[in-house]
Formats: C-alpha cells, sequence, structure tokens
C-alpha cells in the first residue's frame, strides 16, 4: 500500500479543521442563544421585589417565580435528566412543582393554587436556574456531533418555550399590578418617545384592501424553528377577502361602547352574550372611567386612554361583536397568513421595550409607509402593524391542519392536546419576541380570555 502524499494529509487535516470549526461554531450559537434568553428573563424581573414574584391574581396568571422555576424545569427535565449519564435533581421536588400539563413527565401540582407556594423562595429559584444553565452550560462544553443533533432541537425548543413564557410573565405581571390601588409601574414611559402618537384629527381611518382568490400554501415551509401546530404545510383556496389596512383602535372600539354595543345583544354570539352579562364586561380589561374619561391601566401606570392606539385586551366575543357592529367580519386564519406573506416582519415587539402598543400611524406616516418599494405588493405596502403591538384574533378555530400528528411522548403534549375550543391569533404583540414569531405562527386562547395583548383587524367579504 502506498503512503498517502503529503498533499493528500494535509488536505485531510484542512477538512477536518474546517469540520471541527464548523461544528464549534454551531456549539457557540447555540450557547449564545441560550445565555441571551436567560438573561433576558432575568432583565425582564430586575424591577420586581419578591413580593411582587409570589403573587397569582387569577387561575390564568401564574406568578414570576414559578415563571422562572418552570422554564428551568423545562431543560432540567428534557434535556438534562436525558442526556447527562447519572444526572440527579438536586431537589427533585421541584419535578412535581413546576412542572405545567406535561402528563408523560410525571405528575403535577395544581395550576390554580401556584400562588399559594411560598417555597422555595424566588432567590431559591434563581437560584436553581443559575444550576441549570451551568449544565447545559457543560453540556455544551464538548458534545460530539451526534449527540449535539439529538439536543439541538430540543434546546432550541426549550428557548422558544422561554420566550413564550417571558410573554406571559409580562401580561401576568400585569394582571397582579392591576389588583392593586396603588398602580405599581412595571416599567416607566422612558421609551415612550418612540411612540408614534398622531392626534386624532390626523389619525387615518382604516381602508380595506382587496385580495383575489386564489390557491396558496399554508403553514410552515420547513427552513428554520416551528412549533408542530404549523405543520404539514398545505394547500388551502383562499376566497376573495379584504383585510383592514390597520388594527381598530381604542377611538374606533369607543365609538361601540357609546353606541351601547356591550348592551346590545344583536352584536353577540350567544357565548359572548352570555359571558358579558356573567362578567358585566362594559369595557375592555384594564379600562376604567373616571368622571366622564376613559382611564387605562398600563405597565407604565395609569393614564387615560389613548384613542390613537391598537384597543386591547379584548376577548374574541368582544372581536367579534365589534366586527358585527362595524358590518364587517374577523379574518380566517388562512387570509391572516395570505395577507402577511407579503409583509416583513416588523412591528413593535418585547425588545422595542414599550410594553404597550404603539399608536397607528397617522395620515402622514401612512403615506410614507405606502410608498412604493420593488419588493412588496400595492396590496402590501397599504398593511401596518400586522405584526406587533397586538395579537389579531382570527375566526378560525384551533384545529389541526390536514395530515398532523402530534409527536410521541411528553413533548408531544406541547400544542396537539389543546385544539379544542379555541381561537386562533396571529401576528404576535407588544410583548413578544421578535425572533419568535412567524408568518405561520398560531397562536390560541379560549374565546373568553382577555388578559394577553389580543386586538383587532376587521376583515370583509367581497362587494
Ligand atoms: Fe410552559
Amino acid at each position: 500500500m502506498s503512503s498517502p502524499s503529503i498533499e493528500t494529509v494535509s488536505t485531510t487535516a484542512a477538512a477536518e479543521r474546517s469540520l471541527f470549526s464548523a461544528s464549534q461554531a454551531r456549539i457557540e450559537r447555540l450557547r449564545d442563544r441560550f445565555q441571551q434568553i436567560r438573561k433576558f428573563t432575568n432583565a425582564l424581573c430586575a424591577g420586581l421585589e419578591p413580593e411582587d414574584c409570589v403573587v397569582q391574581s387569577m387561575p390564568d396568571v401564574s406568578p414570576t417565580k414559578w415563571h422562572l422555576a418552570h422554564t428551568t424545569w423545562f431543560f432540567e427535565t428534557f434535556i438534562l435528566k436525558k442526556f447527562v449519564p447519572g444526572y440527579r435533581a438536586e431537589i427533585p421536588e421541584y419535578a412535581y412543582l413546576f412542572n405545567s400539563y406535561y402528563n408523560a413527565a410525571g405528575d403535577m401540582h395544581r395550576r390554580d393554587l401556584r400562588g399559594l407556594i411560598s417555597r422555595p423562595t424566588v432567590n431559591e429559584a434563581q437560584r436553581y436556574r443559575a444550576s441549570i444553565d451551568s449544565h447545559i452550560d457543560n453540556l455544551l462544553s464538548n458534545p460530539d456531533d451526534s449527540l449535539l443533533d439529538e439536543i439541538e432541537p430540543i434546546l432550541v425548543l426549550g428557548i422558544h418555550h422561554e420566550q413564550q413564557h417571558q410573554e406571559l410573565l409580562i401580561t401576568d405581571i400585569k394582571h397582579v399590578f392591576a389588583q392593586n390601588p396603588l398602580h405599581p409601574v412595571f416599567r416607566p414611559s422612558g421609551n415612550d418617545g418612540a411612540r408614534r402618537r398622531p392626534d386624532v384629527a390626523t389619525r387615518r381611518p382604516y381602508q380595506f384592501i382587496d385580495f383575489e382568490q386564489t390557491i396558496i400554501e399554508i403553514g410552515h415551509e420547513g427552513r428554520g424553528f416551528a412549533y408542530d401546530n404549523e405543520s404539514p404545510r398545505h394547500q388551502a383556496l383562499v376566497l376573495p377577502f379584504a383585510l383592514a389596512s390597520r388594527p381598530v383602535t381604542n377611538g374606533e372600539y369607543m365609538a361601540f361602547i357609546e353606541d351601547n354595543g356591550y348592551a346590545r345583544a344583536e352584536f353577540w354570539l350567544s357565548l359572548g352574550w352570555m359571558t358579558v352579562n356573567e362578567q358585566r364586561w362594559d369595557a375592555p380589561l384594564y379600562w376604567t372611567k373616571c368622571d366622564g374619561t376613559w382611564w387605562n391601566f398600563t405597565l407604565s401606570g395609569f393614564r387615560p386612554v389613548d384613542e390613537s392606539e391598537p384597543v386591547t385586551h379584548i376577548s374574541y366575543f368582544e372581536a367579534d361583536a365589534y366586527a358585527n357592529w362595524a358590518g364587517a367580519r374577523l379574518p380566517t386564519e388562512l387570509e391572516w397568513e395570505r395577507a402577511a406573506s407579503g409583509c416583513p416582519i416588523d412591528g413593535n415587539f418585547v425588545e422595542d421595550e414599550l410594553f404597550h402598543p404603539a399608536a397607528v400611524p397617522s395620515a402622514s406616516s401612512a403615506e410614507a409607509l405606502a410608498k412604493p418599494d420593488a419588493e412588496t405588493s400595492p396590496q402590501h405596502r397599504h398593511l401596518v402593524q400586522i405584526f406587533g403591538d397586538v395579537w389579531e384574533w382570527t375566526r378560525s378555530s384551533y384545529s389541526p391542519y390536514p395530515g398532523y400528528r402530534a409527536a410521541p411522548g411528553a413533548l408531544g403534549e406541547y400544542n396537539g392536546k389543546f385544539m379544542c375550543n379555541q381561537y386562533v391569533l396571529r401576528g404576535g404583540s407588544c410583548a413578544t419576541s421578535r425572533t419568535h414569531i412567524r408568518r405561520t405562527y398560531r397562536n390560541f386562547f379560549q374565546p373568553e380570555k382577555r388578559w394577553q395583548f389580543t386586538g383587532i383587524r376587521l376583515a370583509r367579504d367581497p362587494g
């Protein structure tokens, strides 16, 4: 056998170096992403006191401390316990306390009793986070490629899971603070200057943008991360429709209230009418009328309702009733995805630190936004605030796409088992991370829920 030439040896060594550096780069990217997301959760809590972090103001709300520990439990349960030989949990009881709903992962504490867990303390929950972060860091210090192939998709899922909990942490602490007559401030409105705040006279009315009938591809196209509920990608017929150029504003919603919309059964679904009467709703969550003026509790304090901001914290029932009153309807999720497929993913997200929807564009800024651009179709140029600000209710029930199968095991419980009695929301909100949202992203809530940043974009049939 002839020995390899110097040239062959150096080529092989170069190839190995290249593979090694590609593998290292992949690990570093993953580690950076993991650390960045974990730090951002901690940064969101920076202004909170321990007393803030333990309150559960209603069964849907989880205490901040629980979010901190549960997101950590996710990485411990689905990565460390599975992939670290001989791993032993420091505090095994956390598996019961901080499992949310994964039956295949074991028993769990009752959701509505999370506010009664005074121990572990907030400090202990933070120590738990630091300990698991350190274990993950060790695991990522030198994994071989086959281990990395197994860990990476679960770690990425855990990162997106934590981003979902960052949003819940924000909306939950808002609900907690809203119960306090002292109106605590989560973040002073330091970034208020970034708001576009047209006065009512210059606010541009929404327009309806027409879309023709077509067959489109719906769902995740396969590149990058997506939840299983966004697949399989499939063809769907979308009939002609028109979509409003922007979300409905507080000012427009006030007209519905002033027209006695909450007291007129003709606009409401039967279940909605029952709910609105049982709950005695007469305005969006967090609105209070003082001396004839509507005030709004926000994460930056209690202040008069700004008529130019998108209305938010409304249920599906209220969104549907408003649409009926306005002579329109809510879009289907297929219509929404079709419209959004031509729009860039930009907007007011959690990274902008407003923690509140930004005002709709004034007439002049809407003209500027609508300037011709070679990349964008004429219809899409006129659609604004599709992403960020407020989740937009659709009239689509949350159900599986054709061919959907939930994955086996505990992680298969992430989405599939909730496909009943909920409606799909699209587009993300001011509490969603920019790196978390997609055009195909399907959020879902029961129709009576109001504590998320949920809003309205109208649609209508042609003619
Ligand atoms: Fe969770």
